[in-house]
C-alpha cells in the first residue's frame, strides 16, 4: 500500500473530470477528410464519452469544445464548429434531460449569436433541477478571459461600495468564475498526446492531476476514458503536503 493510501488521499473518484478534446483535425487528416469530418466524428466522440462519463460515476464532465482563441481558425471552420454546438443542443437536450443531466455551459456568452445564446439559456434553464451528471460545455472559454471576467465584475462592485477590497479571497473570486457552482476538477485529461493546457480551468485545475492521453479525440473510446481513471488512480495526490515517510522523517529529525 502506498504512503497516500495509509493517508487516505489514494483518489477513489475521480469526482470531476475536464477533458480536453484534441485531434479531430489530425484524425481527419489522416484519412484524407476535411477536417470538418474530424469535428462531426469528434462529436460522437462527445456523445459516447457523456454516456460512458455516467455509466463510470462521474459527477461532473467538462468538455473544452470551443476556446477564446478558436475564433482564429478560418470562418468556415468556426461557423461548423457553432452549428456542430446547436445541433448538439437541439438534438440531445431531451435525452440528456430524461437521463437526470445538469447542461451547463462556461464561457463568454456576449459573443455568441443570439439565437446560439439563447438556446444553450434554454438547455440551462430546462436541465437545472436534474440530480444526475452534469455536463459542463466550455465554449468560447478561455481561463484568463473567465479570470478577467471575475475581476472586473468584482472591481465594479467595489467601486459601488457593496464590498469592501479586504472581502476578496479565494473563495469569493471562485464563487464568480463561471464555474461557481462546479467543484474542482481533479482529473485533467489531454488527447492526442499534446502535453499543454491551453488555457483550460487554470483556476480551477490548480491541484489537478493531469493525463495525456495519445488518442486523438474522434477515437477516445470506454477503454481509454478508463485508462485515464486508472492512471488517475496510481497517482498519490498530496495537495502541497508530504506523504507519509517524509513526515516520519520530520519527526525523527
Ligand atoms: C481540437 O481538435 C478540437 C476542437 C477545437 C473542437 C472540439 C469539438 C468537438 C469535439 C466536436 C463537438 C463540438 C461541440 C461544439 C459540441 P483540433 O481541430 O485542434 O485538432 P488538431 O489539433 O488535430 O488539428
Amino acid at each position: 500500500m502506498s504512503a497516500g493510501q495509509r493517508q487516505g488521499q489514494q483518489p477513489a473518484g475521480p469526482s470531476h473530470v475536464a477533458i480536453i478534446m484534441d485531434g479531430n483535425g489530425r484524425w481527419a487528416q489522416m484519412r484524407g477528410l476535411p477536417r470538418q469530418e474530424g469535428h462531426r466524428r469528434g462529436l460522437d466522440a462527445l456523445r459516447r464519452t457523456v454516456k460512458n462519463a455516467g455509466e463510470l460515476g462521474i459527477a461532473v464532465l467538462t468538455l473544452y469544445s470551443f476556446s477564446t482563441e478558436n475564433w482564429r481558425r478560418p470562418q468556415a471552420e468556426v461557423s461548423f464548429l457553432m452549428g456542430l454546438l446547436k445541433r448538439f443542443v437541439e438534438k440531445d437536450l431531451a435525452e440528456l434531460d430524461a437521463s437526470g443531466v445538469k447542461v451547463r455551459i462556461i464561457g463568454g456568452r456576449e459573443d455568441l449569436a443570439p439565437d446560439l445564446r439563447r438556446l444553450v439559456e434554454h438547455a440551462e434553464a430546462m436541465t437545472c433541477n436534474n440530480t444526475g451528471m452534469t455536463l459542463a460545455i466550455a465554449f468560447n472559454y478561455g481561463s484568463r478571459d473567465e479570470i478577467v471576467r471575475t475581476a472586473r465584475a468584482l472591481a465594479a462592485e467595489v467601486a459601488a461600495g457593496r464590498i469592501a477590497t479586504s472581502a476578496i479571497d479565494e473563495a469569493l473570486f471562485s464563487s464568480r468564475l463561471d464555474t461557481s457552482d462546479l467543484p474542482d476538477p481533479e482529473l485533467v485529461i489531454r488527447t492526442s498526446g499534446e502535453t499543454r493546457i491551453s488555457n483550460f480551468l487554470l483556476w480551477q485545475a490548480a491541484y489537478a492531476e493531469f493525463v495525456f492521453s495519445p488518442v486523438l479525440w474522434p477515437d477516445f473510446d470506454r477503454a481509454a476514458l478508463e485508462d485515464a481513471l486508472a492512471e488517475y488512480r496510481r497517482r498519490e495526490r498530496r495537495f502541497g503536503g508530504v506523504s507519509e515517510p517524509a513526515d516520519r522523517n520530520v519527526g525523527a529529525a
